[in-house]
């Protein structure tokens, strides 16, 4: 069965999870990150680091939500990605439930993100889960302009 699971610390990952990691920004992102840059992401060990896996085959990562604690009432989603097999099939609304149920216990109320301004998909799904466009990004991305967004949860 295919599911979110807490990741571990991103120092931990193997080569070959993180080269399986470094192709699912790449093809569903389009963003080319190396090995060092992923391991180096500060993300803590907690519900807002989750992994898709299959647990008949936990080394293969089909999906990837990571999210840091930015202060003490706002969280930053990092990285939010999931191999195209597996999309439009509920797993991202699911990542994002789990973690603003643990955010909100943690006395954590905005969410915030940065999204490339042509993915029109993930900018509706975010505005669907209460996020606005609150500021622009002219060199973050490779690809062009990006979108900064904030919201309450
Ligand atoms: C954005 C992403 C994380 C969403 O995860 P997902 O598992 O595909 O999303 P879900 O299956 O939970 O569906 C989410 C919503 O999109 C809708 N949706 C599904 N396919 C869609 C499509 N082709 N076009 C527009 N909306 C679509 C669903 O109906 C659902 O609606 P809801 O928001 O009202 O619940 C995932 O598609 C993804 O990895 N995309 C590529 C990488 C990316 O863009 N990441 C975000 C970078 S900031």
């Amino acid at each position: 069965m295919i599911d979110w699971v807490t990741g571990p610390s991103l120092k931990s990952f193997s080569e070959t999870q993180l080269s399986s990691i470094q192709g699912l920004f790449k093809n569903e992102t389009g963003e080319h990150y190396i090995p060092d840059t992923i391991r180096a992401l500060p993300i803590p060990i907690w519900k807002g680091n989750l992994i898709l896996v299959d647990e008949d085959s936990p080394t293969d990562i089909y999906g990837v939500f990571w999210c840091l604690r930015f202060n003490e009432k706002r969280a930053r989603v990092v990285a939010f990605v999931i191999n195209k097999n597996f999309q439009n099939q509920g797993f991202g609304s699911r990542a994002w439930d789990l973690f603003v149920m643990y955010a909100r216990t943690l006395f954590i109320s905005e969410i915030q993100l940065e999204v490339r301004a042509n993915n029109q998909r993930a900018i509706e799904f975010y505005q669907r889960r209460g996020l606005k466009i609150i500021g622009k990004l002219e060199n973050y991305y490779s690809s062009g302009l990006g979108y900064v967004m904030q919201g309450k949860i």
